[in-house]
């Protein structure tokens, strides 16, 4: 995809299809009035008659229309200008193009009338990336034909550049878990991290098999080994442009698929557990996008990458295993997995002396329970750092929510034969106690846990985007970053 700037009028415009933000405010929109007045005052008319909506991504779209160039155009709602937010900006670009890739023969698609501050107008040149690309990766009759060109009107070449890095890098981690896991698994996750650091530039290390046993992560391994697939740890390294700061690590749980183990998970809820890698997927996105930008920020992404199956060799209920740390961990449930594999991850992680960690993973359906599919759990060992993630999360227009980290939860994990156990007592608060898990092996260091089970991964489209990976908070943590003092 070229994402590139657009001269002149919108009017005269050669294109396959051209979205037009319509927000409240559209009476001073240069480019509407331009494009209202060619096509004789249809869309002031319609408006007025409340055929056409300024609502946020309501979608209207006209066919051949007269008095302009473009083969059709597709108006989308903003709303009003107080209200415009970043979230707003990505999901109506992205449902515009979502619907112009509806057809095969939009490959030159326009923006116009998007008004709003850099953030929004960065945000919304992403999602004119994401929304055009779906899940089906492997039917021949596609459901969505992504555009070849996007031109942007008035918009800086540094924000579509900008926009243009975080889209790309969403689409990235989207198509890694929206891969089946037959075609993902460890191994086949660090190649694809390996060309990403090639191609933008980053320091990587792929720890095999002898490697992690060498390391003695114990936690990891025990998950991997019901599988013939060998696992991996992948650490991704960004200097940072000018800082001699210590960097911040991102850490990504890459469970490639989660049978549950031998604590099995019934058919239905085993269908999608291929979107079980999206922490690490999420992970990589953000230090693709985040060496691109030059952000000044040094940053670390590692991912623990495993199979979660079944085998004569695979973990048992009631196994000790010790973590890399040295801590003993009873299995009680071979499907809390996730936190076993970050336990030895985060470890691996304080060995470069992060300033600051934050984890992403697909960890608990309870925080699908407590929150709903839409909102990510945010959980802390420190509350400034937790408001810094939830304040970035907050101007991205992304939902996240905090959960509380009272000290008593812990006392649910104590073990009866090893130091903890890897579940709570009974499932209440299993977001929770899961948090607490991971905080065992944090240490002192300032750490925020990002629980995306639900956002990751949907059942069921939406208006701005296909069903299936979602590429959330990728934007997020990219605002984070970029806005980081100390
Ligand atoms: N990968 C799952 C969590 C999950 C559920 C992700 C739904 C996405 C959608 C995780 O490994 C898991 O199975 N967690 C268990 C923990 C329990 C055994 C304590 C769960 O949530 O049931
Ligand atoms: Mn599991
Ligand atoms: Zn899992």
């Amino acid at each position: 995809m070229k994402i590139v700037q657009a001269q002149g009028n919108p009017v005269d415009f050669e294109c396959d299809g051209i979205a037009l933000g319509l927000g409240n405010d559209w009476q001073s929109s240069l480019h509407f009035n331009a494009i209202d007045a060619a096509m004789n005052g249809i869309l002031k008319k319609l408006i007025e008659a409340e055929e056409l909506s300024t609502k946020p991504f309501k979608l209207t779209s006209f066919l051949l229309p007269a008095g302009i160039r473009a083969k059709q155009l597709t108006v989308v709602g903003l709303g009003p200008l107080e209200s415009r937010d970043a979230g707003i900006g990505y999901r109506a670009a992205a449902a515009a193009a979502k619907t112009l890739a509806g057809s095969k023969n939009r490959n030159r698609i326009a923006y116009s009338g998007f008004h709003g501050d850099d953030l929004f107008l960065k945000s919304s040149v992403a999602g004119s990336i994401t929304g055009g690309v779906g899940q089906d990766l492997f039917r021949a009759e596609r459901s969505l034909y992504p555009p070849q060109e996007i031109h942007w009107f008035n918009v800086s070449s540094t924000t579509i550049s900008a926009g243009t890095s975080i889209g790309e890098s969403m689409n990235l981690a989207r198509r890694l878990v929206n891969l089946p896991p037959n075609y993902l698994y460890p191994e086949t996750f660090a190649d694809e991290a390996t060309r990403v650091a090639k191609e933008v530039g980053l320091e990587i290390e792929v720890w095999d098999q002898a490697r992690l046993e060498a390391e003695k992560c114990g936690a990891l391994l025990a998950v991997a080994r019901g599988s013939v697939k060998p696992p991996r740890l992948c650490i991704l390294k960004y200097p940072g442009k000018t800082s001699s700061k210590p960097p911040i690590a991102l850490i990504g749980k890459g469970v490639t698929f989660d049978s549950g183990g031998l604590s099995i998970k019934p058919t239905d809820g085993m269908l999608t557990m291929k979107c079980d890698m999206a922490g690490a997927a999420t992970v990589l996105g953000i230090m693709r996008s985040a060496a691109l930008l030059q952000l000044d920020q040094p940053i670390i992404g590692l991912v623990g990458l495993v199979e979660n199956l079944i085998s004569g060799d695979a973990f048992k209920l009631g196994d000790v295993v010790t973590a890399r740390s040295g801590k003993t961990i009873e299995i009680h449930n071979t499907d809390a997995e996730g936190r076993l594999v970050l336990a030895d991850v985060i470890h691996v992680a304080l060995d470069h002396k992060p300033s600051h960690l934050v984890d992403f993973a697909t960890l608990t359906g309870a925080c699908v329970v407590a929150l709903g599919t839409d909102v990510v759990g945010v959980m802390s060992n420190h509350e400034r750092w937790q408001k810094q993630v939830l304040d970035a999360a907050r101007r991205a227009g992304e939902y996240a929510w905090p959960l509380p980290m009272y000290p008593f939860f812990s006392e649910q994990i104590a073990g009866k034969v090893a130091d903890i156990k890897n579940v709570g007592e009974g499932r209440w608060g299993g977001a929770i106690t899961a948090a607490k898990f991971l905080e065992e092996f944090v240490g002192q260091t300032p750490w925020t846990h990002l629980d995306i089970a639900g956002p990751a991964f949907m059942d069921a489209a939406k208006p701005w985007s296909d069903a299936g990976a979602t590429g959330t908070m990728v934007r997020s943590i990219i605002e984070l970053l970029s806005t980081i003092e100390s």
